[in-house]
């Protein structure tokens, strides 16, 4: 799995920077090449002369040295990269990759490197639960940093608690995972939506619903790290389109049901996570509607109903919806995966905290057309991207099978 592949391994000033000696030593066995970056703290508690053994390479610590190179050292290196690591990651090191400081040839070489980064932390249990390490992970997470839980344990500092490095057998598990699915939807054509539906009743105003288009739009990003071509049909949301990813954006249902049926018969795998309005306003006013009697109607029509148009008329395209449930979650998304001819159902009951539209998280419980159902806990919007993708993969291979 690593034969060939370039780790950049990026070893912080902890006590657990011994380990990371283990890692190197596990990753060039396993064929990958890896370059060792030292903080001028990590070289206080392991040499440099170390990891230059074990891994064969150079080590750098310092970006003020000759070049080993003949290009700048941190560009060159982050260029290199398919996969940076950095265990153990510190308090300070998280910190500074959080907020965008480039004060040292670590935190440089990761600001420059396009390549996915996994940050494996280790410190103290307080260090790690403060809120300042808190806030910068999830600023990290969000941004799509790949973290690694550490362990629960005894720790150096004499103390038992959340915050030990994990085994380097773990993280090397970790890194070969990350290569196995890394480009697994390579060639894979993929439409996802993503965002809510505006409606509108006048030039000014609109009926719209509260889906922040994080769902659809974290799908998106995994979708696109895992090789496959992405578009993302957008509802007016406040997210940047995820990068590799082409976004086609679009403002009312029936915009959205043309943009989707136009890109539905060149793809293999449809997501629909966007809110689309079920009614729209009757008539739009041509000029901003004034206020005059106490009260004023609006007469509704249906929208069309594009994930059931989508199952009428797929030839083997992956269809996989979102319900957005307030009470009976279980028999509506059974009946909604029948009735639209889905292959796939995500529904979340949008009345439980943690879940649904604005939310940073979400639960929920997935349908499959086989009868099966599986409940998912509560995780992080991102981390459920890779969830679902992984199941849309295996249903797919399943498929292919039969
Ligand atoms: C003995 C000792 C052990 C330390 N262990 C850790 C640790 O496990 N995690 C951590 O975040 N900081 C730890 N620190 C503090 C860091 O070394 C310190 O924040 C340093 O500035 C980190 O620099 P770096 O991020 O550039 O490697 C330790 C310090 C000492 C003296």
């Amino acid at each position: 799995m690593l034969k060939g592949k370039t780790v950049v391994l990026g070893v912080c000033g902890g006590i657990a920077a011994y380990k990371a000696v283990e890692v190197v030593s596990r990753l060039v066995k396993c064929g990958a090449a890896v370059h060792v970056i030292m903080t001028a703290a990590a070289a206080q508690f392991v040499t440099p002369l170390t990891f230059r053994e074990i891994s064969g390479q150079p080590v750098y610590t310092t970006m003020w040295e000759e070049p080993k190179l003949w290009n700048v050292e941190h560009i060159a290196l982050a260029r290199r990269a398919d996969l940076f690591v950095i265990a153990p990651a510190t308090a300070n090191m998280i910190g500074k990759i959080a907020n965008g400081i480039a004060d040292d040839f670590l935190s440089t070489t990761v600001m420059a490197t396009t390549a996915p980064v996994l940050i494996v932390p280790a410190m103290n249990t307080e260090m790690y639960l403060s809120a300042a390490t808190q806030t910068n992970l999830k600023i990290l997470a969000d941004r799509g940093f790949h973290l690694m839980k550490p362990e629960s344990g005894p720790l150096a500092c004499g103390t038992a608690g959340i915050g030990r490095l994990p085994e380097p057998a773990a993280i090397v598990g970790q890194v070969a995972a990350h290569f196995a699915i890394a480009k697994s939807l390579q060639g894979v054509r993929l439409l996802v939506t993503a965002g809510g539906t505006r409606e509108a009743i006048d030039p000014v105003r609109y009926i719209g619903n509260r889906s922040s288009g994080k769902m659809g739009y974290a799908i998106a990003a995994v979708a696109a790290e895992r090789g496959a071509e992405v578009t993302l049909i957008s509802g007016p949301v406040a997210l940047a389109a995820p990068s590799g990813v082409t976004r086609i954006s679009v403002e009312s249902a029936l915009e959205m049901r043309d943009a989707v049926l136009a890109a539905f018969p060149t793809v293999d795998i449809v997501i629909k996570a966007a809110a689309v309005a079920d009614y729209r306003p009757e008539v739009v006013a041509d000029q901003k509607i004034k206020k005059q009697s106490a009260s004023m109607t609006i007469d509704l029509i249906k929208n069309p109903d594009i994930l059931a148009e989508l199952g009428s008329s797929k030839s083997g395209q992956f269809l996989v919806g979102f319900a957005a449930e307030t009470q009976e979650l279980a028999k509506n998304a059974t009946e909604k995966l029948c009735r639209k001819n889905l292959d796939m159902l995500v529904a979340n009951d949008v009345t439980q905290a943690g879940a649904g539209f604005e939310s940073e998280t979400n639960i929920v419980k997935v349908f499959y057309q086989d009868g099966f159902s599986e409940q998912l806990p509560q995780m992080s919007k991102r981390e459920l991207a890779a969830v679902l993708l992984d199941r849309v993969q295996q249903q797919r291979s399943k498929i292919d099978r039969n």
